[in-house]
């Protein structure tokens, strides 16, 4: 054990949408984590918070027509209730944008800026003429300059998942109103993160965690590391220092909320704040693996240059898988953590416990509701929650309590044993294998019970029966004790049905082998319900209906055309100047065409309903952009829009001068 306390942090959710289980990937196996190392008496914080900055969250604000601020309290809220009905029991789950964070986020670019590492530097930038404002990260669309896929500002989300810079991204449009943008110098500021090369190839090597992390982080470091921009021109968010129009970039202030956080927690448990964060530290963060990147390079780089101690170890968790389709929220492969499951009075328990032990914590996780069943009914149920029932329903009835004699050394070995090896898990981070080997340990206690049958021992030689089932108890205390950190109110109710009136969380996992005291028990309670077809069939329903609606929507949107797609055709009104003939053919003219900044020539199959004389001088709709063709053997670059089968010409309702825009 060391003598610095832990101080554990999960990534900090985005305020602009529900709790699903992907999130939940993360927060559960921290909260075990925390659980458990509590467990063997290390002091450990457990800090979160919401993540209140950014563009998605201006742009879903506005969508809600809520503030900014008014959107995220209303998810922070959420967060904080799902998780405390998870179990997940956060010491502190603070707001980003709370004031705290907006101090310390400024005080720390403030140090970036004096010890150099801060630089001023002009950028063109996507600017929309229409809206008159630069457009930062989700604002703007266009191409991505790494692999030409479609791309958002900040992402290339579609293609290749490079992260883009301001001002990167080709061919921008803006989100908003659709028009394109423009590119415009202004000046920003950038980390020179690019400095920081030499000191994270000495310290990845060293950060503790998950191997995933590390060997990622490693790899990106020694291929390429950029200056970031971190600001952006936006009116939410934390003021740049000196800057009225500059805010900070969120993955600047977002994983400065883990110490912010830390420090409010202190404020109230009269703690230093600092003792956790500068020098050598324990600082453990729990990330998706989609964030490695801003955790183990960008963030311990930030801290340097600030004069803080680097994180101590990161922890990232595999993908989400849902019924064996890549989760996404579009596409209906999505399971809610309130509407779809504690809603629905499942207990937090299960989940836990599949998200848990159901694959390694860095591998991709598949949920479906089949194998929860199936893990539940066999596992809980069928196994752990038998072995207990059958022990404490017979000591009661038997010997109405817990018989007075110790446990073998046999048993109390078994025990031990069980308990090294989840020590070792937890030591290396693997959650699954620590959660099989306690596991293991219930499925040794039914075995143990079925091979002695204490009920038929009993008939004629209750010493014998007394100290099966006495063993039998240790066992159950045993699991009582270390599967608290994986379903901790099973292990309560389990701890009550021991005669205990105390919380079991309060007692060390070390206890296990220590004595049971002679005492009645109360009457137990099964500690599981199956979970039974209907409702596992109910559920599934309720994702195949989720992921039937989002196909009809996709294909409902396949057949209109996005604003994008709209204005970028160009338009305009245009003045014929003259119309010729073209030989060989009865219904086509060739056109010459005024389009205000030049003359098109235009192939137009309208012969056979005007006369060239007809047509000179009107003014008529056309298409400038669109792809030149020949057609008879003649240059068209463009096409005059007419309706109907006797080609009626689309015309200005009132007088307009060639060439301008039709929108
Ligand atoms: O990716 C995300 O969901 C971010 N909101 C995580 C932020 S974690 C941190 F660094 F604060
Ligand atoms: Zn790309």
């Amino acid at each position: 054990m060391s003598d610095k306390p832990l101080l554990v942090t999960c990534g900090l959710p985005y305020t602009n949408g529900p709790c699903h289980i992907g999130h939940l990937r993360t927060y559960v196996p921290a909260d075990f984590y925390v659980r458990y190392m509590r467990r063997v008496g290390e002091k450990v914080v457990f800090i979160c918070g919401s993540d209140n900055h950014g563009t998605p969250i201006v742009i879903s604000a506005e969508q809600e027509g809520l503030s900014p601020r008014e959107l995220s309290e209303r998810y922070h809220e959420h967060f904080d209730r799902t998780f405390q009905q998870m179990r997940v029991a956060f010491d502190r789950f603070g707001m980003t944008d709370d004031v705290t964070n907006h101090r310390m986020t400024q005080s720390i670019v403030q140090r970036l800026i004096d010890s150099g590492y801060v630089y001023a530097q002009t950028i063109s930038q996507s600017y929309c003429p229409d809206c008159s404002r630069f457009l930062p990260d989700r604002y703007v669309e266009g191409i991505c300059p790494y692999c030409g896929a479609i791309a958002r500002g900040d992402e290339c989300d579609q293609g290749c998942g490079q992260h883009l810079e301001p001002g990167e991204i080709k061919d921008a449009i803006c989100k908003v109103c659709g028009a394109k943008a423009e590119y415009r110098d202004q000046e920003h500021y950038f980390f020179r993160l690019s400095g920081f090369r030499d000191s994270l190839l000495a310290y990845l090597p060293r950060l503790k965690g998950t191997s995933n992390a590390r060997n990622y982080a490693i790899g990106w470091v020694k291929e390429a590391l950029h200056d970031w921009c971190i600001t952006r021109t936006l009116d939410w968010g934390v003021p740049f220092p000196g800057r009225d129009d500059l805010v900070v970039y969120v993955w600047v202030d977002a994983p400065i909320g883990y110490i912010s956080f830390t420090k409010e927690w202190a404020e109230r448990a009269g703690e230093d704040w600092k003792e956790y964060w500068c020098g050598d530290n324990r600082v453990t963060h729990f990330i998706g693996g989609d964030i490695i990147y801003h955790h183990c390079i960008f963030w311990p780089a930030l801290l340097e240059g600030a004069g803080y101690g680097r994180p101590h170890a990161v922890v990232a968790s595999g993908m989400l898988m849902i019924e064996d389709k890549k989760f996404s929220k579009s596409r209906g492969y999505v399971v809610w953590t309130n509407e779809d499951y504690l809603d629905q009075g499942l207990p937090a328990d299960y989940l836990r416990y599949y998200l848990l032990a159901y694959t390694s914590h860095t591998k991709e996780l598949n949920f479906s509701w089949h194998i929860l069943q199936e893990r539940v009914n066999n596992e809980l149920v069928n196994t752990l929650g038998n072995f207990i029932y059958r022990t404490l329903h017979f000591a009661e009835k038997a010997f109405s309590g817990v018989p007075d004699r110790s446990a073998d050394p046999a048993i109390l070995e078994e025990i031990e044993r069980s308990l090294a090896a989840v020590d070792q898990a937890m030591r290396e981070y693997d959650f699954k294998n620590a959660v099989d080997s306690m596991m293991a340990l219930a499925a040794f206690g039914n075995t143990y019970i079925q091979n002695n049958a204490p009920w038929k021992v009993i008939k004629s030689d209750p010493d014998a029966a007394g100290q099966i089932i006495r063993n039998c108890l240790q066992i159950v205390k045993a699991l009582a004790l270390v599967t608290e950190p994986v379903m901790p109110d099973a292990a309560q109710r389990v701890w009550e049905m021991l005669g205990h009136a105390d919380g079991v969380g309060a007692h060390l996992i070390g206890e296990a082998t220590t004595p049971l005291t002679p005492r009645p028990l109360p009457t137990p309670a099964p500690l599981f319900a199956k979970l039974d077809d209907d409702k596992i069939q109910e559920l599934e329903g309720v994702l195949a209906r989720r992921v039937e609606e989002a196909k009809s929507r996709a294909a409902d949107a396949a057949k209109t055309v996005p604003f994008d797609t709209f204005a970028s055709l160009d338009i305009r009104i245009g003045r014929i100047l003259s119309a010729a003939p073209i030989p060989g053919s009865k219904k086509l003219y060739k056109l010459q065409i005024d389009i205000g900044d030049g003359q098109r020539q235009v192939v137009a199959g309208i012969a056979g309903f005007y006369t060239p004389e007809e047509l000179a001088g009107k003014d008529v709709a056309i298409v400038v952009n669109l792809e030149p063709a020949k057609i008879f053997g003649v240059e068209s670059r463009g096409m005059i829009l007419a309706a109907g089968d006797e080609a009626s010409l689309l015309a200005p309702a009132r007088p307009v001068k060639p060439g301008t825009r039709v929108r």
